[in-house]
């Protein structure tokens, strides 16, 4: 697994995780973006069980176990932070934050462990770095994709993570960091949008948001990162975006009188 500091100024970094050639090939590779600050740690979605040896060996470069103060979950899905249970194991201390909505569905991957689940209430939150002066923001992202979801804004670099919108399905062969060209991009995340997004004015009511912010980067969990005009760029696709709908046949969905008897066993 490769990791990168993509900010270092006034005691403050923040450093990514990803491109892991190691991992099992069904898996959907992931960014794991944290914050580090006064050197207590931030880990915004952590990740799934099966890259956490992965993701801990490369955080421990960066900062020691019992300095991890901080879990921020964008929604509820297994690849965010189906490892819950093993950073709690480690660092039982640490302070976790997740949608209002998931809190009792994210417990489940507590597996048993003691933990305190703080809720983000639905129109965001100030979550502050462990005891430093630092603090992130949850910015409302409902139903882009989950229909509890936020993305994350640290004023301090002026970089949004923003979980699973602007998601790329790369090649496993392409381990640029950053985007090289916006256009040749498209073909990586317009199918995930449209099938995972389920609605236009929910990923419209977010870009509003995100011009507001004028975030310098946004760090999607998969794919690569946009930096500078790719985020206009970036924006004005979304907006057009027709999503939520489905692609497929509509014959291929109906079940043929002939499959329900099978089912039947009529
Ligand atoms: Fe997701
Ligand atoms: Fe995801």
């Amino acid at each position: 697994m490769k990791s990168e500091i993509i900010f270092n100024e006034r005691g403050h970094r923040w450093v990514v995780l990803g491109r892991d050639p190691q991992k099992p090939e069904q898996i959907i590779d992931t960014n794991e973006h944290f914050i580090i600050h006064d050197d207590q740690a931030l880990l915004m979605d952590p990740g799934g069980t099966e890259i956490f040896p992965q993701v801990l060996s490369e955080i421990t470069r960066y900062v020691k176990i019992e300095n991890i103060t901080t879990i921020v979950a964008s929604h509820q899905d297994p690849d965010i932070v189906s490892s819950l249970a093993l950073w709690l194991d480690l660092c039982p201390h640490v302070k976790v934050y997740c949608p209002k909505l998931w809190v009792g569905f994210i417990a489940h991957f507590g597996m048993g462990t003691k933990m305190e689940l703080i809720p983000i209430p639905d129109n965001g939150l100030s979550i502050p770095l462990g005891t430093t002066k630092a603090s992130i923001y949850a910015v409302p992202a409902h139903y882009c994709h989950s229909s509890g979801n936020f993305s994350f804004f640290d004023p301090i670099s002026n970089f949004l993570f923003s979980g699973d919108i602007g998601a790329a399905l790369l090649p496993a062969d392409e381990s640029n960091l950053f985007i090289q060209n916006f256009q040749s991009h498209i073909q990586y995340m317009e199918g995930f949008h449209q099938r995972w997004m389920p609605s236009q004015a929910a990923l419209r009511a977010w870009t509003r948001r995100v011009r507001m912010i004028q975030p310098d980067l946004i760090c999607p969990q998969h794919g690569s990162i946009f930096k500078q005009n790719q985020i206009d760029e970036f924006l004005g696709w979304l907006e057009k975006l027709e999503v939520g709908l489905w692609k497929g046949d509509d014959q291929e969905q109906e079940l043929s009188m002939e499959t329900w008897m099978q089912w039947k066993h009529i």
